[in-house]
């Protein structure tokens, strides 16, 4: 299934507030990610960005006025609404809400609302005393109680001066908003526990020995997890990936920290990914100083860490437990034998090594086995769609 944004038709509504300039960068985001996208300005919202920017972005004509001289699809807010799948209003004024919240539609964008059957978020943005004024709070409580979904704005320093809430959450958050309410909730009530990227053994206090591992697959699951409804927890290595919200992110540096903080979550995990690329060894000693450069030759010794994954399989109770398999040869005699040292429920095999296969690709070639014996091979895909099977396969095979 396709749980991806290509080919969605959604409905951006964008009002007059200084944040409109960030709805731009939306509508880049949701392009990017190859929906169509129709825009509907308000006329305060001309104030703050040319409808010329989101029509060069979105490649089609911004409504701004039902009435329109010279254009035929003179009802074409009844049009767009049957077709949409999502409407997100960003940034949403006051205005607005009052309007919605008492049903009122006397321009483009509050006609409009008024005839989708679709899901709408709503992004507040404002000044923090007329976000927390009552009348407001009411409005809101009230477009909630009728099924509008309400991303709340954030806090911090606002352009009129004040500091409180008000603040239009980031592109990438808004984003992430509208791909929720595109996925099924299939996983609504789940715990979900992923572990993701390399660790870290430390050497000396400036080296440590690591691998390529970016993180990228495990960070695409637990994604993709949340976006499907489950109360989802991340344990990652370091790595460059922008925190996914919504997501428990717990940060950890060695095989061992992630060790306890993956036996810390295990209990009340209803599945358990482990997509980490852990470092087996471990430097017996850590230099307390830097080591010098004084001999032509160092020998360094290192001991083995703990399997988590396997200590994982001899705890687990009701677990779903789904491991990796990084392989460069023999994939799927390496990965099964795992699967059953390991006590899996499941193995994801990868072949590591080719540029557009593994540690820092964001396309994967991986194949699924599971511990009846059934096993599948994937095309080449990007990670965030092998993620999205990956939960597919758990759904039917374990959680029906
Ligand atoms: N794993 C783990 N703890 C370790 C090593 C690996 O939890 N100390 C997990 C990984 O997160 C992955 C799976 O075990 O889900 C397989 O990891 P992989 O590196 O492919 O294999 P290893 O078990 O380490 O075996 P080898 O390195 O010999 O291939």
């Amino acid at each position: 299934m396709d749980y991806s944004l290509k080919d969605k038709n959604i409905i951006l509504g964008v009002c007059g507030g200084i944040a409109a300039y960030k709805s731009v960068e939306l509508l880049r985001l949701l392009k990017k990610g190859q929906a169509n996208v129709r825009v509907i300005m308000t006329r305060n919202a001309l104030h703050f960005v040319g409808p010329l920017t989101f029509e060069a972005l979105s490649g089609t004509a911004v409504c701004t006025s039902l009435f329109t001289a010279n254009d035929p699809a003179a009802i074409r807010h009844i049009d767009w609404a049957a077709a949409a799948d999502a409407v997100v209003v960003a940034p949403a004024t006051a205005n607005i809400i009052g309007k919605i919240a008492g049903g009122l539609a006397d321009d483009a964008l509050s006609t409009f609302l008024l005839a989708v059957t679709c899901p709408v978020i709503l992004c507040p943005s404002m000044n923090t005393h007329m976000y927390e004024n009552k009348a407001m709070q009411r409005n809101l409580q009230r477009l909630k109680a009728d099924g509008l979904l309400v991303l709340a704005p954030e806090s911090g320093q606002l352009a009129c001066g004040t500091t409180g809430p008000g603040r239009l959450p980031e592109p990438e958050v808004i984003l992430d908003r509208v791909v929720s309410c595109l996925s099924p909730q299939d996983l609504k009530g789940k715990n979900i526990l992923v572990t993701a990227g390399p660790t870290r053994e430390p050497v000396d206090p400036v080296r440590f020995m690591s691998n390529p591992s970016s993180g990228k697959m495990g960070y695409a699951v637990a994604r993709a997890a949340q976006h499907r409804g489950a109360r989802t927890t991340l344990i990652a290595g370091p790595v460059s990936l922008a925190d996914p919200p919504h997501v428990n992110l717990i940060r950890v540096n060695t095989a061992r920290e992630m060790a306890s903080a993956v036996f810390d979550n295990m209990d009340r995990a209803h599945v358990i990914i482990k997509a980490a690329a852990v470092s087996d060894y471990r430097a017996k000693e850590i230099a307390a100083h830097k080591i010098k450069k004084e001999n032509d030759e160092i020998v360094l010794s290192f001991q083995k860490n703990q399997d988590i994954l396997k200590e994982v399989g001899r705890r687990k109770k009701h677990q779903i437990l789904v491991g990796f398999a990084a392989e460069t040869q023999a994939l799927e005699a390496n990965a099964v034998k795992k699967m059953t040292e390991k006590n899996l429920d499941m193995i994801v095999g990868n072949l590591v090594g080719s540029p557009d296969s593994g540690f820092h690709s964001d396309t994967n070639t991986v194949a699924f086995f599971f511990k009846d014996g059934s096993r599948e091979a994937l095309d080449p895909m990007e990670k965030d769609t092998i993620a999205h099977i990956l939960l597919d396969r758990i759904v039917e095979k374990f959680l029906k």
